[in-house]
């Protein structure tokens, strides 16, 4: 399949930008500090960890920009897109207020993490969010800084949020966003008709935001030389929110995703904040995190207990399928080659039950999960009517812990929670590896079973993993 009239055109600070003689392999980072020789981004981790690499992403018709990690975006994915680096925002001749916010509070020593904390700082001016201490803490928890210590970061950005002077951005409209790089072709299709067209190729990959895929490397092999981003297809961005249930379309961002839940299942919101960092949230999406069918992903849990269905799309149409039938084992899952996930149904919290889901990770922000429990109850008199269980961390797929439900339902609260607690490695068989031994998976399961019943008998709707710090 040929392409019409390939574009190969990047905004960059504002400009112009052709690409050409770029292979097909390399990221948005490489090519604006080799290509581009833009060298005020660095690179760190090219893992998404440490913010070194942050720039901020705008599709041209509005103010938005997003912070993304540079070393995880492919230069295929921001074709006919707008990218602010470090240097498109201030100069010596011309300084930012961040930028002398930052000299003047002693905010940076070696000043390799300065320039990803100024990108942070200035996508948290451009937002429509208020400035206090959390939306500062939260805009920088995906940068790392190893030697000025973040106090003075936090005082610099606190300093020039009195102006808070947003970034002006150009606006443009680019169509056409299908590029061959050496290669590899990277399609852009509009629609999942355009998308189901593509699957002719022989040998094909679905790329939604890349968070996970672009850790590998090279992303494509000598045989798959297509690339299908799911990021322009209209139908993915489609979101229907009634008064029982939520369906989200698949490619909508975890960011997007936090701000549709915020007032709908409010219990959801400190996992999503938990998620990544700002920069991951804007670039991962939630198709792709089901799809990676990861055993420690953060949304399964809570959308396998509020027993959420997935819809697929394919040749063979649309179908549909409940979540708990997804996953097939360590990382597979029943899509076909050529299905994706085109929306999630989310059945909304009935005002009878209650909802709690905890994460614990071996940091607060930007950690994946070393284990995760999301319960959704119903309790009348002291007694467990109704009970559904899911779980992160403990096997390996994401696990809907069924059996478990059945014996904790018609006891009390108290005789129901030490059923779980004394009986919890029969129904669980978590692994040891670098973010846990089994035995510890095992016994913070059982402290959060005790902090279930803690918030029952509270009559507490608490979920904060930090609110019982005498326990
Ligand atoms: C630094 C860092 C921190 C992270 N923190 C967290 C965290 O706290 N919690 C967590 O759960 N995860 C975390 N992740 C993992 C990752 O960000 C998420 O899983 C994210 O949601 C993946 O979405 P994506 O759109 O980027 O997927 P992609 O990388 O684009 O795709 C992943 C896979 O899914 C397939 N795919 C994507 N969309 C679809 C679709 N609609 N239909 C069918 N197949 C599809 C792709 O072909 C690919 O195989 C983190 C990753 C990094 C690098
Ligand atoms: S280089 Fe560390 S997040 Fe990109
Ligand atoms: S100033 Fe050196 S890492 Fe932050």
């Amino acid at each position: 399949m040929d392409l019409l009239q390939p574009s190969n055109i990047i905004y960059v600070n504002g400009k112009k930008t052709i690409i050409s003689n770029v292979d097909h392999d390399i990221t948005v980072l490489d090519l604006i500090r080799t290509n581009l020789k833009l060298s005020g981004t660095k690179e760190g981790c090219a893992e998404g960890d440490c913010g070194a690499c942050s720039i901020l992403l705008h599709d041209g018709l509005n103010s938005e920009l997003k912070p993304v990690n540079s070393c995880l975006v492919r230069v295929g994915q921001v074709v006919g897109k707008g990218i602010v680096t470090i240097e498109g925002v201030g100069n010596d001749i011309a300084p930012h207020p961040i930028q002398t916010a930052f000299s003047e509070e002693n905010a940076s020593q070696c000043g390799y993490c300065t320039p990803g904390f100024i990108i942070s700082g200035i996508s948290l001016f451009n937002s429509n969010k208020k400035i206090n201490d959390d939306t500062i803490n939260d805009a920088i928890s995906g940068n790392l800084c190893r030697c000025t210590g973040y106090s003075p970061i936090i005082k610099a950005i606190k300093v020039a949020s009195k102006l808070r002077k947003p970034l002006k951005t150009i606006k443009f409209l680019e169509h056409n966003k299908d590029i061959k790089l050496g290669n590899v072709t990277y399609y852009n299709p509009k629609n999942l008709e355009e998308m189901l067209k593509l699957t002719a190729h022989e040998n094909y990959n679905f790329l939604a935001g890349g968070t996970d895929l672009n850790l590998r490397r090279p992303i494509v092999n000598e045989k798959k030389n297509v690339i299908i981003c799911l990021d322009s297809i209209v139908e993915l961005k489609i979101n229907k929110i009634t008064n029982d249930n939520l369906i989200i379309g698949s490619c909508v961002s975890i960011e997007g995703f936090l701000e549709i839940v915020k007032n709908k299942i409010p219990q959801l919101v400190e996992i999503l904040q938990r998620f990544g960092s700002p920069q991951i949230r804007n670039q991962g999406t939630i198709g792709g995190n089901i799809s990676t069918s990861s055993p420690i992903g953060d949304l399964a849990p809570v959308l396998l207990a509020l027993n959420s269905k997935i819809n697929l799309f394919g040749h063979n149409g649309d179908t549909s399928v409940l979540l708990r039938d997804f996953y097939l084992g360590y990382r597979k899952n029943i899509l076909k080659k050529d299905q994706i996930i085109r929306s999630i149904e989310i059945p909304l919290p009935n005002g009878g039950y209650k909802f709690f889901c905890w994460k614990l990770s071996k940091r607060y922000d930007q950690d994946i999960s070393t284990i995760s429990l999301s319960i959704y109850l119903k309790t009348k008199n002291n007694i467990i009517e109704d009970i559904h269980i899911a779980a992160g961390g403990v096997a390996e797929i994401p696990k809907y812990l069924e059996s478990l439900c059945k014996i904790m339902t018609g006891k009390t609260i108290e005789v129901s929670i030490l059923t779980a607690i004394n009986q919890i490695d029969k129904f669980v068989q978590p692994i040891s590896d670098l973010r846990g031994t089994s035995n510890y998976r095992i016994e913070s399961l059982k402290g959060l079973f005790k902090r279930l019943e803690k918030c029952l008998k509270e009559n507490s709707n608490t979920m904060s993993i930090m609110d019982f710090k005498d326990e």
